[in-house]
């Protein structure tokens, strides 16, 4: 989701990039002796051996440290003629490779479901429609060829300034005003998530119509919540005086595909959808209110459905910001909220089953200042008994990662017989606020948590961090070992690696994988490595993926006009050897658009990809409309406005992407 502060005449205090966390958890701002890397130590990109205390931190941080590429011939990871950088109108892939739209909102997903028509806003349409705003993309094959399969798709949220034709106003707010029942009611159908199944013939992806798999999810169906704070005081409601049943899921962003086919989709910034600062600010529970960004009235759907008014639903907010768990292959399964894997807002769910056995879901929480997680299942992983793992996400232990200056880290347990969390009452609510239980302690404030990514093959874990403008150079919210720049505009990618590969283990090493941004400016501090060319830098690292040979993928999500004068795209980046550091530009998006996904088939033949969001507008004073977006599809769709969109992106002829 492109950070709200940058969009148009929208109240952004309470969004992911900015901060909600006043705790004074250490952040090793003021610590002298910065902790380098061992690969810069190896490199002597500074001082060789050791830190001077003579050196700054500031120095440190703003020091461009590029890598070097250390032999003669390096073998590349990556296979395909680099696109270049840029903004236009229209999409760019590598040459060789065709990029052909799959389905865009209000395309049918059910049967029965009308043509699409924005001037007739209907929610009963939208519910048989692919909704708005994708992001996570997940292939669950029906056979073992990759060439049938369902794809599960996020939803993430609407745009309805852009969304309806004729709504009046000269910025986001203005319009909003105006918005009817029909429209939120078709906005409400238009969150949540699609399942659709899709084939492969004669080379071309298309839409299995009719499939008895196909269902839309909202942000009004009934959902079950599960786990240790299922049924707590704090979930129970006027409609659910059992704290167990739910209707819908908010802002769904990344996720993530379990082992055994059930989709994991993780709520994000759900605090946009509930209305009522008074009522948040006189709450006994207001600390935890503000902490979770409850105050933010953005979404006015509380005009038409009272549970969103925090003056008469006030625990209905609890029930959102969590990892809810779809079976994708039973199309009347009940959706289960996983309460075990903890309340946040939710970026995805990357997950690895542990040598052990056991089950480990990454998680990063979407905010400036706010922490990485994992969750560790109690049970094992059972591959040849599917049902088995039907429950599985239910017990385990939720922690929350502390990076030291050192190069090494800890996962700290949020259980209730840890002393430090006393003052909650039970572990049901320290699970309902996780982020105040991570304050307490003293998780690592890191810099806007994105996806969180294992790689099977190397075992060694990646974590998007976006960006972080608010980041200072000391105190509290300043730098430390993990999150070295100040005013942090392009984000970076830290390496875990688990100790003895046990991602169970509370010990890890880590590095930073590359420091993004423009490295042509020396001041931005960038550390791409030098076999990087001009195209290839990025900078907000968002969505990834690790693909089936074990390659990292990187969308971005970057305001991308102001911030790098090139759009939004999806990168290869190499991990491992002397091209270390190395990342080639593969795929580029419409202007205003923003990258999602992405999603390889097993076979690697196919590459999924979500377009957002096309058509809005950076400029506050110009914002898009619908009869004039600032972005035409011309090689996409012959129709306006522009849609978001799910793209299949095949190499022509055939063959493994990126080869
Ligand atoms: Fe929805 Fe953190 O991006
Ligand atoms: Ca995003
Ligand atoms: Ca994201």
């Amino acid at each position: 989701m492109t950070s709200k502060q940058d969009l148009p005449n929208a109240p952004f205090d309470q969004s992911e990039d900015m901060s909600s966390n006043p705790s004074d958890s250490p952040t090793l701002g003021d610590v002298i002796a910065l902790r380098l890397s061992r690969r810069d130590l190896v490199r002597g990109a500074l001082a060789a051996g050791s830190v001077s205390s003579a050196i700054s931190p500031m120095a440190i941080a703003a020091a461009p440290r590029p890598v070097q590429a250390q032999a003669a011939s390096p073998e590349p990871s990556f296979n395909f003629p680099e696109v270049t950088a840029g903004v236009d109108e229209v999409h760019h892939v590598a040459a060789g490779y065709d990029a052909e739209v799959l389905i865009r909102w209000g395309d049918p997903v059910l049967p029965d479901s009308p043509a699409f028509d924005p001037t007739n806003p209907s929610g009963d349409a939208q519910e048989r429609q692919f909704g708005y705003n994708s992001d996570f993309i997940g292939f669950i094959p029906l056979d073992d060829r990759s060439t049938q399969g369902l794809l599960v798709v996020n939803h993430e949220y609407t745009n309805d300034e852009i969304m309806y034709p004729g709504l009046q106003g000269k910025n986001r707010s203005e319009r909003v005003s105006g918005l009817s029942e029909a429209h939120v009611r078709a906005s409400m159908a238009a969150h949540g998530g699609s399942i659709i199944e899709i084939k492969r013939t004669g080379g071309r992806w298309t839409v299995v119509g009719g499939s008895r798999y196909a269902r839309r999810i909202t942000a009004s169906t009934p959902m079950e919540i599960t786990g240790p704070a299922a049924g707590h005081e704090l979930l129970r409601t006027n409609a659910d005086a059992t704290g167990t049943r739910v209707l819908g899921m908010l802002n769904n962003c990344a996720g993530g595909v379990t082992p055994w086919g059930t989709w994991l989709t993780c709520e994000e910034n759900f605090n946009f959808y509930f209305w009522g600062k008074e009522t948040a600010k006189s709450s006994p529970h207001s600390e935890a209110l503000d902490r979770y960004g409850i105050l933010e009235d953005y979404y006015p759907w509380s005009r038409y459905e009272p549970r969103f008014d925090m003056a008469q639903e006030p625990n209905e907010c609890h029930r959102f910001g969590w990892v809810v768990e779809i079976d994708p292959l039973n199309p009347t399964s009940t959706p289960k909220k996983r309460t075990a894997l903890g309340r946040f807002k939710h970026e995805g769910a990357g997950n690895i089953v542990n040598k052990d056995g056991r089950f480990v879901v990454y998680q990063g929480d979407d905010q400036r200042f706010d922490y990485v997680y994992k969750f560790v299942t109690e049970g094992k992983v059972d591959l040849g008994n599917r049902a088995a793992n039907a429950d599985l996400l239910d017990a385990g232990t939720l922690y929350v990662a502390r990076f030291d200056a050192d190069g090494r880290g800890e996962w700290m347990p949020l259980v209730a017989a840890n002393p430090k969390l006393s003052s909650f009452k039970d572990q049901g609510e320290i699970l309902i606020h996780a982020r105040l239980a991570a304050d307490a302690l003293g998780a690592t404030k890191m810099d806007r948590p994105e996806d969180v990514e294992a790689n099977p093959k190397t075992g060694k874990v990646y974590v998007m961090l976006t960006n972080n403008k608010e980041r200072k150079t000391t105190g509290d919210n300043g730098i430390d070992a993990v999150n070295p720049r100040p005013e942090n505009r392009f984000g970076h990618i830290v390496e875990i690696t688990p100790d003895n590969g046990d991602h169970a283990a509370a010990g890890f090493t880590w590095d930073i994988l590359v420091r993004c941004g423009d490295p042509a400016i020396a001041e931005v501090g960038a550390t791409f490595n030098h076999a990087t060319s001009k195209n290839g830098w990025f900078g907000m690292p968002d969505n990834c993926a690790i693909d089936a040979d074990g390659r990292l993928w990187i969308a971005t999500d970057g305001n991308n006009l102001k911030a790098t004068g090139r759009t939004d795209g999806l990168y290869a980046m190499e991990t491992g050897g002397a091209l270390r550091g190395t990342s080639r530009l593969f795929f580029r998006c419409p202007v205003g658009a923003e990258l999602c996904g992405p999603c390889f088939t097993p076979d690697l033949e196919t590459l999924f990809v979500a377009i957002q969001h096309p058509g809005e507008s950076e400029d506050t004073k110009a914002p898009a409309t619908y009869e004039q977006p600032t972005t035409r599809w011309p090689d996409f769709v012959d129709d306006r406005p522009p849609r978001p969109s799910v793209v299949a992106i095949t190499r022509k002829g055939g063959g493994k992407i990126g080869t």
